[in-house]
């Protein structure tokens, strides 16, 4: 696996890949890799020719208030991981690569309509960090496709929503999240949770799939179910953020005739940020 750190050395990479007629996938990461990644990883290795993952931890993306400075770096193991994996080009650029100017840019990509949405409430700069960082990232690399995890659903639907508004030359694939044999889903922030706060942040999976069932039975208000939500997660130790129950594309609140739906939600554990969703459809 190459490593490579400069803009200009990934493109005349990029250059050389697709002059030899190989099909580019491009897999964005901030590190600290797990499984859920690494399927990303895996399913782009099965549709492309060069697999190229980038880990950057993006400035952009955090608030003064979080968890910048402490978010885990552990390039050493992700680079095991991704040799492991089939990756072919591991891209790491520092902070002044990707903003030269420091970590701000005048120029950003934001979805006024989308981003203050679910996790945009508590976290309103987030998604304009992601989007902007990510069509600068397909910019670099020129991908084929890119992939990303449905764990992160609103960041999906808004990464698809910016290239289709953009007319940006990729396909985006989403990967199905991997989960703990407990349900609960990968991420790198699972690092910061105590052994028996593992246990308790099972939960927030069970609950999302209790809900999804009670509408698959017929439920159908969706207000009181979202309110009898926040009380479970409250009752089992969790600061809820949100529990949503909306259109599984639009993201926006579920209507009664939605035959496509998802439930977004969002919790505290201590002072860990857990988020997770399901989506189903109706029949
Ligand atoms: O999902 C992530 O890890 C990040 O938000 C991404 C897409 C790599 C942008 O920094």
């Amino acid at each position: 696996m190459q490593v490579i750190e400069t803009i200009s050395e990934l493109r005349a990479a990029v250059f050389n890949a697709r002059l030899n007629g190989l099909k580019v996938g491009f897999v964005p990461t901030m590190g600290n890799l797990h499984y859920g990644h690494i399927s990303l990883v895996e399913q782009a290795c099965e549709h492309c020719d060069l697999v190229i993952t980038s880990i950057f931890v993006n400035p952009l993306q955090f608030a003064p208030h979080e968890d910048l400075d402490t978010y885990p770096r552990t390039l050493e193991a992700d680079k095991t991981q991704l040799m492991e994996s089939g990756c072919d080009i591991l891209f790491a650029p520092s902070v002044t690569e990707m903003y030269p100017d420091g970590k701000g840019v005048d120029t950003v990509v934001d979805l006024p309509s989308l981003s203050p949405l679910h996790c945009g409430i508590t976290r309103p700069h987030f998604f304009k960090g992601v989007a902007t960082v990510v069509v600068k990232l397909l910019c670099m690399v020129l991908p084929d496709i890119a992939f990303f995890g449905e764990k992160d659903r609103q960041q999906l639907t808004i990464i698809r929503r910016v290239v289709k508004d953009l007319s940006l030359p990729v396909e985006i694939i989403g990967v199905s999240t991997k989960r703990e044999k407990s349900g609960l889903a990968l991420s790198s922030r699972n690092g910061y949770l105590t052994d028996a706060e593992k246990q308790q942040a099972a939960f927030l999976y069970q609950l999302l799939n209790e809900i999804r069932q009670r509408i698959e039975n017929g439920a159908r208000d969706f207000q009181s179910l979202e309110r009898q939500a926040n009380q479970q997660l409250a009752e089992h130790g969790f600061e809820p953020d949100y529990f949503h129950i909306c259109h599984s594309e639009t993201l926006l609140p579920a209507a009664l005739e939605d035959k496509k739906l998802a439930i977004l939600a969002a919790a505290k554990l201590g002072s860990t940020r857990l988020i997770d969703n399901v989506a189903f459809d109706l029949i």
